[in-house]
């Protein structure tokens, strides 16, 4: 279970245990191996910073990366784009094909303006959507091998009730920011109304995935805390 797991592998819960993590995470970025940055990655990283846009810090892409790896993905569909950083990223780094979706206007022109400037154009399809509600018959193959979702933490599993039926049977679901920026070992009292209801549905959704009877589940506290499930080999499809 993500909390235990989490509190072990940092030493102990609390702000202290998550400045052990981001420690602990500042020694693995001296020993990234996977990530190659180029020119549009650096600006694209430049530009969510001073435009204060939510991106992938490299910890949980070289982790996803590792997984990736492994896992060689033709397909993969990511919720929630924000400017193209996460689906160019792996793009490249994989050569798998890549459906992205994002409901916000300006980080989809973003996205859209990156994605045609990369060397991965061809490999990714933008849609500027809410994903809640895109119509996913609309494409011509709505079989994926990894979902990443990375969109509203307040409705994390409802992208994962509507996107899980279209993972292949082997395939691999990837949820992010479940750390939620170490809020979810801040006191509630220190936190405003909105971090404190965001915070409990993100713990809400993890003990949810933890339980899920459908999924086995590894917990990471790496980059924003990432959990990669997997679908027990056997159960049923709700499609
Ligand atoms: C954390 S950012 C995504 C970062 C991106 N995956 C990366 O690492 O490069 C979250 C994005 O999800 C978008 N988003 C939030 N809720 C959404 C929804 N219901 N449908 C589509 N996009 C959504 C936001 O507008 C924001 O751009």
């Amino acid at each position: 279970m993500w909390l235990y797991t989490t509190s072990f592998a940092i030493g102990r819960k609390g702000n202290k245990g998550m400045e052990q993590l981001y420690e602990h995470n500042m020694i693995l970025d001296t020993a990234f191996k996977i990530i190659r940055h180029d020119d549009l990655s650096r600006e694209m990283r430049e530009y969510a910073e001073v435009n204060n846009v939510p991106i992938i810090d490299d910890s949980g892409l070289e982790t996803v990366l590792q997984f990736l790896k492994l896992k060689k993905p033709k397909r993969i569909l990511e919720v929630g784009s924000a400017i193209g950083y996460w689906s160019t990223m792996i793009a490249r780094h994989t050569g798998a094909e890549i459906v992205t979706i994002e409901r916000d206007d300006q980080n989809y022109e973003k996205a859209r303006e990156y994605i045609a400037k990369s060397s991965v154009a061809e490999k990714i399809k933008i849609y500027k959507a809410d994903a809640l509600e895109f119509n996913i018959a609309l494409l011509e193959d709505t079989r994926f091998d990894v979902i990443f979702i990375d969109a509203a933490k307040s409705a994390y599993q409802r992208f994962f009730e509507k996107y899980e039926p279209f993972l292949a049977d082997d395939g691999l679901m990837i949820s992010d920011n479940l750390l939620f920026h170490g809020h979810i070992f801040t006191d509630k009292k220190d936190l405003s109304s909105n971090l404190r209801d965001l915070t409990r549905k993100i713990k809400t959704y993890s003990a949810w995935l933890a339980e899920h009877p459908n999924y086995e589940t590894i917990f990471l506290p790496l980059g924003d805390g990432i959990a990669f499930s997997y679908r027990v080999q056997g159960s049923e499809k709700k499609i």
